[in-house]
């Protein structure tokens, strides 16, 4: 059965995202394998042509998946008994691909027009809950467990919150859990001064949110109680390997200059 979506603007923006996901586990040595994703954009029924996905483009979201998997994986080691909030998470699988174990609770959260076409994909499981509403909105939180430490992902979100919203989540965020480590990929201002040209971006008409993270150590004085714990940039990581030749010539050169190393990196934090 196919499903249909109509959606613009940011919530548009998932579906690149997903594609990337589905288009890479398809290759014969995947950086991600993710077949649910897979069987998601085999079930929508969308032009996925119109956003103009590239191999590269496929290949440097799933890069990013598959570290910030790695980061939560870790984090649930340290916290098996989590509340796990996985903020702005579109139709990714990451619940799957992490299989976490029974001590973990898990909310997907997402507007109300994409947790309705989640729903229809990707039924909850025990454990696990799908949260329709913005993450900006303070209400949701009540419901979720304020006893345990969280484990908090937000991939492809934070580009679109202001610096305000940025600020008032994270210190919600760190106000409601004991302990916790909350992880995202970051967009410094150059990155968000050229996003909009993105062709999945201008594809699906989406706003971003202008704040550009140049400084990972401003999110503490935004957050009070959050400490830079870690970033990983992508520039230099064995997968870049499997880049065409050109563009491992380019990602060497934008290695060497800050600006251009960290337009897109991951950042960590404790509280
Ligand atoms: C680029 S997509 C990334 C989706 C998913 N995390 C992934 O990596 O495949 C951005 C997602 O953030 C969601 N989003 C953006 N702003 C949001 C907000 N204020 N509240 C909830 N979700 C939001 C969008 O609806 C969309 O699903």
């Amino acid at each position: 059965m196919t499903e249909r979506v109509a959606l613009t603007g940011v919530p548009e923006t998932m579906l690149a995202t997903l594609y990337c996901k589905a288009l890479q586990s398809r290759e014969p040595s995947p950086i991600l394998v993710d077949d649910q994703a897979e069987r998601a954009v085999e079930r929508i029924d969308y032009d996925f042509s119109k956003l103009k996905i590239d191999k590269s483009t496929a290949m440097s979201t799933a890069i990013r998946a598959l570290y910030l998997d790695r980061w939560a994986k870790e984090a649930l080691a340290e916290y098996p008994n989590a509340v796990v909030l996985h903020l702005g998470c579109g139709l990714d699988t990451r619940f799957d691909r992490l299989a976490p174990g029974p001590g973990v609770t898990w909310y997907d959260v997402d507007y109300p027009e994409v947790i309705e076409i989640r729903r229809r994909l990707f039924p909850e499981r025990p454990g696990h809950h799908q949260v329709a509403a913005s993450v900006t909105d303070p209400a949701w939180l009540a419901d979720v467990p304020a006893d345990r430490p969280a484990v908090i992902v937000a991939e492809g979100l934070v580009q679109y919150l202001t610096k305000d919203e940025i600020a008032e989540l994270f210190t919600r965020l760190v106000a409601h859990f004991p302990a916790g480590v909350l992880m995202f990929d970051a967009w410094n201002s150059l990155a968000m001064r050229s996003g909009s040209h993105q062709k999945a971006i201008k594809a699906s008409g989406a706003k971003l949110g202008g704040f550009g993270i140049n400084d990972p150590r401003v999110i503490e004085t935004l957050a009070p109680g959050l400490r830079f714990d870690a970033e990983q940039t992508f520039l230099d990581i064995p997968e870049m390997a499997t880049f065409s030749k050109a563009s491992r010539t380019v990602f060497k050169l934008m290695d060497r200059v800050p600006t251009l190393r960290n337009m897109g990196r991951l950042l960590r934090y404790r509280f």
